[in-house]
């Protein structure tokens, strides 16, 4: 578990809190004479410091409660000596003995973590190998193409006489492919790249009006009209924003697709931000288009699944793992008046 060092203000706050519960203690047990073993009370330093402080914090804690127990076991002058010894001993035993109890419950806990990542990280490993086996497919697809338009490329040039224009077709057909082969690529690359998540505390509803300008020209070109409904008072998100603007925008190329063919006057797309009952955010993305087609809600949101003859069937699967590694869901469904709806919920503050 990865704890900063002595940095902020609280830690020093509770540094403090923590010297001035040890000396208190070890005060009360100079000054009392009752024969009770007041020194065992440090152990509840040492806990309290097992909560927030290094290994090593936690050993030099237990070391300084031992040395305090001794100094008031020395420095007491009053009551029994022999029953001093006694309860400096219980003292010191118990110390000793919660400090080791928690340095390896915390131990445990380091391996906890660590296996979990590790299965982790195997998940997404085989999911990567799932996507390996798509992927080879859709890059072997314009790598034929290529090939056979080399070959073209060659006979049209040793014709006698050569036929250049045709040659140029040729060549141009492979120039296309290899740029539809990079481009299944790039996408594949923001799939994986996504072990690296920034996350930082951020408004969605600031977010998808970030996203929304970047499309804002598309939108008014298509005539779209566009209804954005904005919960007040959300509470702030703990998210990768890059990340969740990729989602939101391909949640709106995707309703902007279904747009096309609808009459002007009848698309329609609606962006709501709320909360739900559980007090995740939820993002709505609505549109009034041509509705999904029959498997399409089963097979959507997986990579390559795509009914669009331009499509890469990626959007949604990017989208899926992105909301995945947040921690919450995406779903889609029919809407009742036409068009569809795809809904994402993320948790405020997702587990680690
Ligand atoms: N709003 C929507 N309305 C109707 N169908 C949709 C909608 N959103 C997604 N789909 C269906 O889900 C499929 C997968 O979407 P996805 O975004 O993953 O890929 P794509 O849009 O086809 O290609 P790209 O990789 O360029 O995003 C689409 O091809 C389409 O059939
Ligand atoms: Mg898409």
């Amino acid at each position: 578990m990865d704890r900063r060092p002595f940095a902020t203000t609280t830690h020093w706050l509770r540094l403090g809190g923590l010297c001035a519960l040890a000396l208190g203690i070890a005060l009360l047990d100079t000054l009392t004479d009752r024969e009770i073993a007041i020194g065992v009370f440090q152990v509840v330093v040492v806990l309290l410091a097992a909560g927030f402080l290094s290994t090593r914090g936690v050993t030099v804690t237990a070391l300084g409660c031992a040395g305090l127990v001794l100094c008031s076991y020395l420095a007491t002058r009053t009551g029994d000596r022999e029953a001093g010894l006694v309860n400096c001993i219980i003292s010191l035993l118990a110390i000793v003995a919660v400090a080791a109890l928690s340095l390896r419950l915390e131990a445990a806990k380091r391996a906890a973590d660590a296996a979990r990542a590790r299965l982790v990280q195997a998940g997404r490993l085989s999911q990567l190998g799932e996507l390996a086996a798509s992927i080879a497919h859709e890059v072997n697809q314009p790598l034929t193409a290529i090939a056979a338009s080399g070959n073209a490329c060659q006979r049209w040039l040793s014709n006698q006489p050569p036929q250049v224009e045709r040659a140029v077709q040729a060549a141009q057909r492979v120039i296309d492919d290899a740029h539809r082969a990079s481009a299944v690529i790039a996408r594949v690359r923001s799939l994986v790249r996504q072990a690296q998540v920034a996350k930082d505390w951020l408004n969605l509803a600031a977010t998808v009006e970030k996203v929304l300008d970047f499309v804002r020209a598309e939108l008014a070109e298509r005539q779209v009209a566009v209804e954005v409904r904005l919960q007040e008072g959300l509470p702030p998100l703990l998210a990768d924003e890059s990340q969740l603007q990729q989602v939101i925008l391909n949640l709106l190329l995707n309703a902007l697709d279904a747009l096309e063919g609808v009459a002007p006057e009848q698309r329609r797309l609606v962006i709501q931000v709320g909360q739900d009952t559980a007090g995740a955010i939820r993002l709505g993305v609505e549109d009034s288009g041509r509705g999904l087609t029959p498997g399409a809600r089963e097979q959507m949101f997986e990579a390559f699944y795509t009914t669009k003859a331009q499509g890469m069937g990626l959007g949604l699967a990017l989208s899926r793992s992105i909301v995945e590694a947040h921690g919450g869901r995406i779903w889609a469904t029919s809407l009742p008046e036409g068009g569809t709806g795809v809904y994402c919920s993320l948790p405020k503050d997702p587990q680690p």
